[in-house]
Parts: structure tokens; sequence; C-alpha cells
């Protein structure tokens, strides 16, 4: 069995643990395999720039991060027409598995990777897709591989943050990653302690924030911690179009730095903003999330060897199982208002800002 392998989109802790399950599970299962890596995501497809891999590259890099394979993010809207020679990226693709003799494709990726995969398999090539991402929003799994060590990474940054913010008597926003999804600020906003949460599934009232600030100086606490997702948006924001919202943001991706001046002028004190960006995705998987990218990685082996194709990995609760990519691809796993944390997190008075 000749078996592609390729990661896509946005790097996430996880990636080689999950591609050294695989080939660990490959070349000790599967009989006459051969694994192809194909460089820097659907691009390499695209470009036929492949590499056969032995058993020795997939050695020592279990605790790793980043992906030995490389990765690009080449939404398939916007890739450019430069290889294509008249032919669809789909046409590109198919015909490069073809000729490269490949019997299955395996897609570690998020969301748009996954919307790739299907794509594929209705063309009729035969792929596995595997759930990475820090923003956790894969629709159909409990979990995907790289978002509890992100989480961690945050945690420890609001931890951080909170010694100096206490000291200094601030108010401090921490902006963490997660563009659609609040999945990140959610689990760590709660881990670290936060005072207030926001996330982009809650649209906020500025002057709530300002409130729940001022109450706590009220109360004697001198500074206060904010975990704010980077795709958080204020009430009147999320019912502004995207080029709206960033204009009248003086052209910032985020609102964060908005807030905080807010903060500063209505609430009266000192505020900065912290921003631990790509800190969340680089460095080694934590414990868990080896455990996690072992069981996929291996499982999707097992895949393979069965011949079941056109799905991807998923997590239910402790049990790995798998998806159609039909059922899945082009859905977003959000957060749900009733979510079981964020109840518990208002119960013990934390804010989402949407509260008086
Ligand atoms: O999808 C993962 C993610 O880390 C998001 O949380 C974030 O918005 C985005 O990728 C950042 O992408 P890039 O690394 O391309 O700037």
């Amino acid at each position: 069995m000749k078996i592609g392998i390729l990661t896509s989109g946005g790097d996430c802790p996880g990636l080689n643990a999950v591609i050294r399950g695989f080939a660990k599970y490959a070349f000790n299962q599967i009989k006459d395999v051969e694994l192809i890596g194909i460089s820097d995501g659907y691009l390499g497809l695209i470009t036929k720039d492949v590499k056969k891999m032995q058993p020795s590259d997939f050695s020592g890099i279990l605790n790793v991060g980043g992906t030995i394979l490389g990765t690009s993010r080449q939404p398939f809207s916007k890739m450019t027409d430069e290889d294509r020679n008249g032919q669809s990226k789909l046409d590109l693709m198919k015909k490069n598995y073809k000729a490269l003799g490949l019997d299955l494709l395996v897609t570690l990726g998020g969301a748009g990777t996954h919307k790739t995969a299907a794509l594929l398999s209705y063309e009729g090539l035969n792929v596995i897709g595997i759930p990475k991402t820090i923003d956790n929003d894969i629709f159909g799994t409990d979990v995907t591989f790289g978002f509890h060590t992100a989480v961690d990474i945050a945690t420890e940054c609001i931890d951080r943050i909170h010694t100096t913010a206490a000291s200094h008597g601030r108010t401090m926003l921490i902006e963490l990653m997660g563009n659609k999804v609040g999945w990140l600020t959610l689990y760590a906003g709660i881990a670290g302690g936060a005072d207030i949460i926001l996330l982009p599934e809650i649209p906020y009232d500025p002057d709530t924030v300002v409130k729940m600030v001022k109450r706590r100086y009220e109360s004697g606490k001198d500074f206060t911690i904010i975990a704010i997702a980077e795709g958080a948006m204020s009430i009147a924001e999320s019912k502004m179009k995207k080029s709206e919202r960033l204009a009248s943001r003086g052209g910032r991706a985020t609102g964060t730095e908005g807030l905080a001046r807010y903060i500063e002028e209505n609430a009266g004190v000192e505020t900065r903003v912290v921003v631990p960006g790509h800190l969340q995705r680089g460095g080694s998987p934590s414990p868990y999330d080896r455990l996690l990218s072992t069981e996929m990685g291996s499982f999707a082996g097992h895949l393979a060897n069965d011949g079941v194709f056109g799905v991807t990995v998923a997590m239910h609760g402790s049990q790995v199982t798998y998806n159609a990519l039909a059922d899945i691809a082009g859905k977003m796993k959000f957060v749900p208002k009733d979510d079981q944390r964020i109840a518990v997190a208002r119960t013990i008075g934390i804010s989402f800002g949407d509260d008086r």
C-alpha cells in the first residue's frame, strides 16, 4: 500500500507525534507499505514536492513541535493559477495522486484541510483525515490534538500575568488565539482564574466590562484579569460586516486594544494588553497531546489497514473513532452558549461581558 501523508494549515503541537503514530502503525501492521511525505500541505501535492520516507525518519519526533513535513495555508479559493495549466487545483491533486501511484492520502489538518479532504474524496481519492488545531473547532470530535498543549501554554501566560497585574494593580487583557471560536480562551481563562472571559460566541457590552472592573476595585481588588479571544467582539461590532469592523478598529485585526483604551478611560484604571500569539502553537506537545496524537495516528493506520476511507478520526468521550468527511466538512464546533463550563464559570462570578 502506497500512502501519501501531509500536514496542512497552521501548525500545532502534536503533528509530529501523529505522523509518528501513523507511521509506526503502518510499518508494523500494514503489508508492503510505502510512505510518501508530501511537503507543505496540499501545495506539495499540487507541485509534486514529495519524498519517500524511511522508518528512521519517524524516530525521535514524538516530543518535537511543528511538523517535519512542513505546512502551508492554501485555502482552495485563494490558490494562484501558476501551476494550473488550465486545470483546477482538484484536478492537479488528483492527477499527482494517480501519477505517484498513491492508494491513500492521509491529511492532518483543521477545518479548511478537512473541507479539501472531503472534496478530494468526492473525486474518488482514498482519504483519511486527522483533526488538528489549537482552536478545538472541528465538528464531530470532542477534542483535537494540539488543543490541550495550547491550553497549558495560555494558562501559564495568564498565571504569569496574574502576579504582575496584582503587583501593579493593573487591568490586563490577555488576547488568546481563536478567531472564530473561543474554546482555548474559555478553558485557559477558567484554568488561569480570569475575572472576565470574552469569546467570539458571546458578544460583549464594553460598559458591562467596565462595570465589572470598577466593581472589583470597589470591593478592594485593584487588579483584573481579562482573557479575550482574538475573535471576540462587542455587541455593536457583531452587527457589522467584517470590513466595517476593521475600519471601526482603525485597521486593527482585533478589538482588544480598543477595549483596553475604553476600560482605561471609563474605569480610570491602568490597563495593558498582552498577546502571547504563536507561542501558543510552538514547542513540545504536552503528555496528554502526545498520548492523544499517538492514539489518533495509530487509529488512522488501523482505518487504512481496514480500507475505511472518506473519513476523519475523532474522539468521543475516551473512545477514538471516526466520522464521514461528508458529515463534518464545512461545519465548525462553536462554544455553545449553554456549555457546561460557561455555566460553571458564571456560578463562581466570572463575567462573559454580557451580564449586568
Ligand atoms: O487555526 C489556528 C490559529 O492558531 C488560530 O487560532 C489563529 O487565528 C490562526 O491560526 C493564526 O494563523 P496564522 O499562523 O496563519 O497567523
